[in-house]
């Protein structure tokens, strides 16, 4: 049973990776294997939107591009469980993980895709005023249902309720790894 736990932040200590850190330690609490990509480390280029606006994307599920986004694309294939964290940027998600999400939409969303029928928990970080974490946890929702994911919890943290709401990461990361193990994805 294998988590992959994707997200994306300018700080690598900041609330978007205490919050990462915090879901890592719940899952690892109920004894499931993790993997954390750290997007902002990875070289992931922008869709080119080929061919007409349909590329191999919509041909085989791939993508033209040749960076790191393959093998990050490969190791979601892989995972039973997929938890996505991002910082707030703009009300939206930061713009590395806008450019990953694009790409992987689209290989996924033009077909029934690999990803099709897997959960995933979804956390934005609004560290600033706090204002778009709503907003950008609609976006992810919207952009995973494209993909046919369904999601099982969406959090929001912010200065203002991040005292009691990393504790509550933990119990979500624990509850995440029940689900599971209880064949959550079946
Ligand atoms: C370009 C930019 C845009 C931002 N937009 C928002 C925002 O819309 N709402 C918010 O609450 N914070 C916003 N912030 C603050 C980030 O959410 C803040 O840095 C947050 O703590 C992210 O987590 P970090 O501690 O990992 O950087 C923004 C920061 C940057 C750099």
């Amino acid at each position: 049973m294998k988590t992959v736990i994707l997200w994306s932040s300018a700080n690598t200590d900041g609330l978007t990776a205490a919050a990462k850190d915090t879901f890592l330690a719940g899952l690892h609490e109920q004894g499931i294997e993790t993997e954390d990509i750290f997007l902002n480390g990875l070289t992931i280029r922008p869709c080119l939107a080929c061919g007409n606006g349909f590329g191999q994307c919509l041909s085989d599920g791939s993508c033209v591009q040749e960076d790191d986004f393959a093998a990050v694309y490969k190791k979601l294939v892989e995972a039973d469980g997929i938890v996505l964290v991002t910082a707030v940027y703009f009300h939206d998600l930061t713009e590395q993980f806008k450019l990953f999400i694009d790409r992987l939409r689209r290989c996924e969303a033009l077909r029934d895709g690999d990803l099709k029928g897997k959960t995933c928990t979804l956390v934005a970080c609004a560290g600033g005023s706090g204002n778009g974490a709503v907003e950008c946890l609609n976006i992810m929702e919207t952009t995973v249902r494209h993909m046919k994911m369904t999601p099982t919890d969406r959090i929001s943290i912010t200065r203002y309720n991040r005292d009691y709401m990393l504790p509550a990461l933990r119990s979500s990361g624990a509850r995440y790894a029940q689900f599971l193990t209880e064949g959550g994805n079946d």
